[in-house]
């Protein structure tokens, strides 16, 4: 049964994915109209917004998923009949380090959002809805080298209190729909990148890093393996289930692209290398990183004690999203990387905000 997005509720609409969502979604659909809902956490900013600010199909409200009767009132009030769940507690270092948060928004806060869906739509009679849940391949645990990607199949074995409190929420949504019927679908998806991520998750905080010249943390040996997808490709896949998705489905997104951490930061030390040798404004706006006084950006390298429970690797399988769905990415990594790159170089101010604010370096402890 396809689905026909009128009015959508985004939740998490400040953060990395949930404003490229947005940017993507009012982009190709100028007539559908957003709520973006964001508790503005250290991980929410509106400025992420602006760009959509001024359009008369936007609306931005303050508020958190765990206050169910908000929830309610705005599927009443703004004739709500899809809802886009992206809000969450999303650093895995930080779920280490603190796992209450996690627990209280990643499955509390996804239970408050189901429980308002019910009341209003499957109480209140509105059969063509569709509650779309935003997850993760982190679900699915660890994979040796040899191992095949995760499949939808994949028994669920999270590894970290982030990864258990995104399964917890997965289950949740599914008995949503097991037991009241509500039209939910899932998405898990491997590591995003591109504009707007915060700038403690491994390719911002290297970027950043390199053009004041602070070490490249790396965990461990930095032979861990994520599968790496731009982030409007993500989007581009939850548009397609949310519309033509099967209910009760999960559907995994990924783009075929393994890469180890130690080769991630090291392409990326290269790219601006180069940036730096070709483009001679690069010196007097990035005063202090290392190609100035001759060094190359792979000096900053350090590495630094390992995460604890640390996930090997990740890959997916989009076999199923691919043919039932015919989904493609449309970014290479080549393009998107370049694409990320030259966004945090135009955007300075964005995350020098962040990085010279009272945010914590999780990691800014241990250098060996
Ligand atoms: P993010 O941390 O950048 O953004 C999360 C947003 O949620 C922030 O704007 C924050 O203010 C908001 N938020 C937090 N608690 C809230 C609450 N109680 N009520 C309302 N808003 C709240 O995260 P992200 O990287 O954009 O991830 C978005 C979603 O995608 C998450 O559910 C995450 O698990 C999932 N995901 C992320 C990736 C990735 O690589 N980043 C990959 C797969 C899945
Ligand atoms: O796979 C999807 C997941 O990807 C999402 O569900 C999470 O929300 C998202 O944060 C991301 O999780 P990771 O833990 O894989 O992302 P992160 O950028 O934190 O780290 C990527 C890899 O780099 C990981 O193996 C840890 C390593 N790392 C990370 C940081 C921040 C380092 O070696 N050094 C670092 O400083």
């Amino acid at each position: 049964m396809t689905h026909t997005p009128t009015n959508i509720l985004v939740t998490g609409a400040a953060g990395f994915i949930g404003s490229n969502f947005v940017h993507y979604w009012l982009g190709t659909y100028p007539n559908e109209k957003i709520i973006a809902l964001d508790a503005l956490t250290y991980a929410g900013n509106r400025e992420n917004l602006d760009p959509v600010a001024t359009s008369p199909q936007f609306r931005f409200v303050h508020g958190d998923i765990l206050d169910t009767p908000l929830i309610e009132q705005l599927l009443v009030d703004e004739e709500i009949n899809t809802i886009v769940h992206f809000a969450a507690e999303s650093h895995v270092d930080r779920s280490i380090h603190g796992p209450d948060a996690f627990l209280k928004t990643n499955i509390e806060g996804s239970h408050s959002l189901l429980k308002a869906a019910k009341k209003i739509w499957l109480d209140g009679g509105v059969n063509d809805h569709r509650f779309h849940h935003v997850s993760t391949d982190e679900v699915y645990g660890t994979l040796t080298a040899d191992e095949p990607a995760f499949t939808e199949q994949h028994r669920y074995l999270p590894n970290s209190p982030y990864a258990a409190s995104k399964a917890s929420s997965d289950h949740i949504v599914r008995s949503y729909h097991h037991t009241y019927g509500l039209n939910t679908t899932i998405s898990n998806c491997s590591n995003n990148y591109g504009p707007y991520q915060f700038p403690e998750k491994l390719i911002p905080l290297v970027i950043a890093n390199i053009l004041d010249s602070k070490p490249l943390p790396i965990y461990g040996d930095g032979k861990q393996i994520r599968d790496w997808l731009y982030v409007d490709d993500h989007n581009r896949g939850i548009d397609l289930i949310i519309r033509e998705g099967k209910t009760d489905n999960t559907y995994n997104i990924g783009g075929n692209n393994e890469w180890t951490n130690i080769d991630i930061v090291g392409l990326i030390c290269t790219l601006l290398d180069e940036k730096f040798a070709h483009d001679t404004t690069m010196s007097s706006r990035f005063a202090k990183a290392p190609q100035n006084s001759g060094k190359k950006a792979s000096s900053l390298i350090t590495h630094v004690d390992d995460r604890l429970g640390h996930d090997r690797r990740y890959a997916i399988n989009a076999h199923k999203i691919m043919t039932e769905l015919g989904y493609n990415p449309v970014e290479s990594f080549e393009t998107g990387i370049r694409k990320t790159l030259d966004w945090y170089l135009s955007n300075e101010k964005w995350w020098r905000r962040i990085m010279d604010g009272s945010y914590q370096n999780w990691i800014g402890k241990n250098y060996k």
